[in-house]
């Protein structure tokens, strides 16, 4: 980030570097089967955050790298996120209508599509490294990173244990365990693929998992607290689904004012990891204060 550059400025600047990446990544609506690709992209462009090629991208620059370095682990980190999304809303799963402020992929296309959409951004999120630069080690890092973010030890190992946990006892340690994996892995994993783009050491890439861990929980915690407190037309979601599904979540454990206290205490042992990585200031520091104040 240059030195004048705001963080309004900076995520204006990422997310429009990302959505450039997507459409270069995605295949058009008419290549055949059409049906499958509207799904695709309806998901993906459908607005969002793009937090986590935000945070690749801002611990690429900081660390000194390139951004067109930063580009394929940052599509690929949103691909996932996205079908992640998708399914997530699923009938089977927690049931969601709304997405994004919109109808959720399958009320739009049917289960059918919903799911092999999400397949399809899944497996199209591995290719894109594989083809697009860097190449060599940092391609091969990133896909690591990648696959051990999403898999069944990280995000789709969380899902399991957050609907196995429906309307049982929301104990602290068992919300932990949630959050850790469904959510924390993948915003650590973007935070090292950040890093490994800019030829970042290994002990560095670890502290950025550490920060990351610590971010992404505080991240979580913020989507609970803003399931009970906000209105649909900020949050783009329905809100109070968590409680009404009888989710393990962090204010159902421990209320929400401890929540939050807990999410800001977070972000201060981020910032102190992140400074341990070499990053102290620049977006990152701010997008992670960002992370337990948002209001969607
Ligand atoms: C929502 O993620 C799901 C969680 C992991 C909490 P985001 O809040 O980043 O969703 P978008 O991408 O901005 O829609
Ligand atoms: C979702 O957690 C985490 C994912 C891996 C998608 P939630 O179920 O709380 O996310 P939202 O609130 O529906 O976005
Ligand atoms: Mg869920
Ligand atoms: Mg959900
Ligand atoms: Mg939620």
């Amino acid at each position: 980030m240059e030195s004048t550059e705001t963080l309004p400025r900076f995520l204006e600047r990422a997310r429009s570097w990302v959505e450039k990446g997507l459409e270069r990544a995605l295949p058009g609506e008419d290549e055949t089967p059409s049906s499958l690709h509207k799904a695709m992209r309806y998901a993906v462009f459908g607005g969002g955050k793009r937090l986590r090629p935000a945070l690749a991208l801002g611990v690429c620059e900081s660390l000194g790298g390139r951004a067109e370095d930063a580009l394929a682990g940052a599509v690929a980190f949103e691909l996932v996120h996205t079908y992640s999304l998708v399914h997530d809303d699923l009938p089977s799963m927690d049931d969601d209508d709304l997405r994004r402020g919109r109808p959720t992929c399958h009320k739009v296309f049917g289960e059918a599509l919903a799911l092999l959409a999400g397949d399809a951004l899944l497996t199209l999120a591995f290719l894109v490294p594989a083809e697009w630069p860097p190449g060599g080690r940092r391609a091969l890092e990133t896909v690591r990173i990648l696959a051990r973010a999403a898999g069944s030890l990280g995000m789709a190992g969380g899902q399991v244990l957050d609907l196995e946990g429906e309307g049982l006892e929301p104990d602290l340690e068992s919300v932990r365990a949630i959050h850790l994996r469904k959510t924390a892995a993948m915003i650590a994993g973007a935070l090292q693929a950040g890093g490994v783009a800019a030829g970042a050491a290994e002990d560095q890439v670890e502290l950025l998992g550490r920060a990351g861990i610590s971010l992404g929980l505080a991240f979580q915690i913020q989507d609970d607290v803003l399931d009970e407190t906000a209105d649909s037309a900020t949050l783009g979601k329905t809100p109070g689904k968590d409680r009404k599904s009888g989710k393990r979540t962090w204010p159902a454990a421990v209320g929400l004012e401890a929540s939050r206290e807990r999410a800001r205490e977070l972000v201060r042992e981020g910032l102190a990891l992140l400074g341990e990585a070499g990053i102290r200031k620049g977006p990152l520091p701010e997008i992670a204060r960002f992370l337990a104040d948002r209001k969607k």
